[in-house]
This record gives C-alpha cells, sequence and structure tokens, in this order.
C-alpha cells in the first residue's frame, strides 16, 4: 500500500481505529521519520482523542482511557527500553484486557509478543511516499486490509 502524504497516513489510522477491539496489538516498525507517530495520531484521532498527541519516546507509554478515546489504548515506544524487566513494569498485559497496545520499534519485544498482532513496515521512498507492507496474525483476517 502507498501512503503519498501525512494526509495520508492519517486517513490510514482513522480507518484503522474502528476495526480495533480489545486486545489488539499495532507493531509499527520503521527508521525515524517513517510516519510511525503520524500513523498513530490518526488511530487516536479515529478513537475521538481531539488533542495534540505527544511522541512517547521518554515516556514509554502513553495511555489514552475513555472518555477522551472510544476504547482505552497504549501508545508506546520501545526506543529507550533495553532490559526485559523493564518491559514487565509497563503493565501491557493489564491494558490489553480491555484496551489496544500501537506500539513504534516493536523490535525490543520478543517475536512471541507479537504473534497474532498486527504487524506493520513503513518505508521512506525517493519521492518522499511512504510504502507500507504488513503482516497480519489470525486475529486480523476477517478485517485486514481494510481496503
Ligand atoms: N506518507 C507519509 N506518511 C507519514 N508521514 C509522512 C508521509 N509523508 C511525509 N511524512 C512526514 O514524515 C514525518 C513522519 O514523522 P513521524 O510520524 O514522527 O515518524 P516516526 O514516528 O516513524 O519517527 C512527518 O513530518 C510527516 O509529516
Ligand atoms: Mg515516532
Amino acid at each position: 500500500m502507498k501512503l503519498d502524504d501525512e494526509a495520508a497516513a492519517m486517513a490510514l489510522g482513522k480507518q484503522i481505529s474502528h476495526i480495533l477491539r480489545p486486545g489488539d496489538k499495532i507493531a509499527l516498525t520503521g527508521t525515524l521519520g517513517a510516519g510511525k507517530t503520524t500513523l498513530t495520531r490518526g488511530i487516536l484521532r479515529g478513537l475521538g482523542f481531539e488533542e495534540d498527541v505527544p511522541s512517547p519516546t521518554f515516556a514509554i507509554v502513553q495511555q489514552y482511557e475513555p472518555p477522551e478515546v472510544r476504547l482505552p489504548i497504549a501508545h508506546v515506544d520501545f526506543y529507550r527500553i533495553e532490559d526485559t524487566e523493564e518491559i514487565q513494569e509497563l503493565g501491557l498485559d493489564d491494558i490489553l484486557i480491555d484496551g489496544v497496545i500501537v506500539a513504534e520499534w516493536p523490535d525490543r519485544m520478543p517475536d512471541s509478543f507479537w504473534r497474532d498482532a498486527l504487524q506493520i513496515t513503513l518505508e521512506i521512498q525517493n519521492d518522499d511516499t511512504r510504502q507500507l507492507t504488513w503482516d497480519a496474525g489470525p486475529a486480523w483476517e476477517d478485517r485486514w486490509p481494510i481496503i
């Protein structure tokens, strides 16, 4: 899938927001500037969040709860995660009971964590558009790809 610009990434994020269910994991892979946070902004906007979305690089986890969003969601940036103990402290399993996780730099987590996730990779093209590829677990079979 090709994303021409930031608006296209936001629009896809909004579409993704409509198919989300509690327990979902979305892994966003791509270099700095590929559009991981932009896509997440679209998802949050689609869930009803109206304000600016900070990048969770320093907080690692940014949580959003109803009523500001339709579904509890944690925006996670694993970039600064160094050991597995730190990962356990994030309480991700609790979030997944009734909410969803959207994560940047998912390669910091064991592959097993992403087994049933929607794994999206964004690549910057020479013309500054983004090429989006995906690998979707069985949980996504009846709802992905959207278009
Ligand atoms: N097709 C596109 N999708 C997403 N972002 C794009 C696109 N084209 C250009 N951009 C720009 O690239 C930057 C992506 O930044 P960001 O979403 O923070 O990336 P990341 O979180 O992957 O580091 C933004 O400045 C955005 O405006
Ligand atoms: Mg980012």
